[in-house]
């Protein structure tokens, strides 16, 4: 079982979009996919589910809110309670032998990072506080160690836009970190700190575990970048456009991550509903599709970037 968090602190760049594609993308070549919705916006949430069923079946005891309620992450229910299996995708999944679940976001998500914070007190030293808060960041970690996970091949995290508590516990969780951006001024400007970032967040956690951690039973961690995957990508005569040019190559040549071969195109056709149909695009797109031929590169690409860095 290999973990992925999709995560860009700026917003709107596709990291949904990609991370419900994808996501059936790789459960349609047969594999077991969960996807876990961190974002208060639950826009992933809402590619498998309508308003009307989230708020009927999953609102009130289904959704990662509950988890992070309560004295402490966990204390309220188990992770792998909260678990489902969106029927419609699901029933087009049907001959590929793959399955697709997910943890549902809820809309009161949007201040769990203040709440959980503020649960955790104060301790009497800036030690012991600074203590409380890397623990913290280890719970998803521990809580997908659990068994009823590893039956997974794969699970996918899409992050809010931020870089609050609840995403520094799905970077801590996770094995590898993919980065979608636009290839425009802002979106770039932010990936050259966002490796900073979570570099340092890795580096402050393993301190912790190697001092002992929680009792002695976190393990370090190796979160890797997988690097960066350009969306919104504008072809003209089969090539970005210009200005997407420029910012691609300055990301090449100046950020810490690197940059997949493989991109997502501009294509509102595609993917420009953001998955109201409950299905996503590249499950319901013809084998012959130009932009599904594409994304299956991308997806065969990441696939082996998470095999080849999980024999590291
Ligand atoms: N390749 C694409 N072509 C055309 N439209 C796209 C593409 N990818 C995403 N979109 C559209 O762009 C908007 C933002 O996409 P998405 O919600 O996936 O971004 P996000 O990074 O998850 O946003 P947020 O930061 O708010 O979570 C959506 O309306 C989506 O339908
Ligand atoms: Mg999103």
């Amino acid at each position: 079982m290999q973990v992925i968090a999709v995560m860009n602190y700026k917003g709107g760049v596709g990291k949904t979009t990609l991370t419900a594609n994808l996501g059936a993308a790789v459960a349609a070549r047969g594999h077991r996919v969960l996807l876990i919705d961190l974002d208060p916006q639950a826009n992933l949430t809402f590619s498998f589910y309508t308003v009307e069923q989230w708020r009927e079946e999953l609102r009130k005891d289904t959704t990662i809110m509950r988890w992070y309620e309560g004295d402490a992450p966990g204390r309220e229910v188990d992770l792998h309670r909260l678990v489902v299996t969106p029927p419609l995708v699901n029933h087009h999944l049907a001959d590929t032998g793959g399955r697709l679940d997910l943890i549902s976001s809820h809309l009161k998500l949007i201040d769990i990072d203040l709440r959980l914070a503020a649960r955790l007190g104060g301790g009497t030293t800036l030690g012991e506080s600074k203590r409380k808060f890397l623990d913290l960041h280890g719970c998803l970690a521990r809580a997908l160690r659990h068994e009823s996970f590893q039956e997974y091949d794969l699970v996918l995290i899409d992050c809010a836009p931020n870089f609050g508590l609840v995403t520094k516990t799905a970077i801590v969780a996770s094995d590898h970190v993919l980065v979608p951006a636009k290839a425009d001024y802002l979106s770039t400007l932010g990936i050259h700190y966002l490796a900073g970032n979570c570099d340092d967040l890795v580096a402050e956690y393993n301190d912790y575990v190697n001092h002992g951690g929680r009792d002695g039973a976190d393990q370090p961690i190796q979160t890797r970048f997988l690097g960066v995957v350009f969306t919104m990508v504008k072809i003209y005569a089969g090539k970005p456009i210009g200005t997407q040019q420029y910012y691609m190559q300055d990301v090449r040549l100046n950020a810490q991550i690197g940059v997949l071969n493989g991109m997502v195109r501009d294509s509102p056709r595609h993917f420009g509903d953001a998955g109201e149909g409950g299905v996503p695009a590249m499950l319901r797109a013809p084998l012959t599709d130009e932009v599904a031929v594409e994304f299956g590169r991308l997806t065969t690409e990441i696939l082996d970037a998470v095999e080849a860095g999980a024999k590291q």
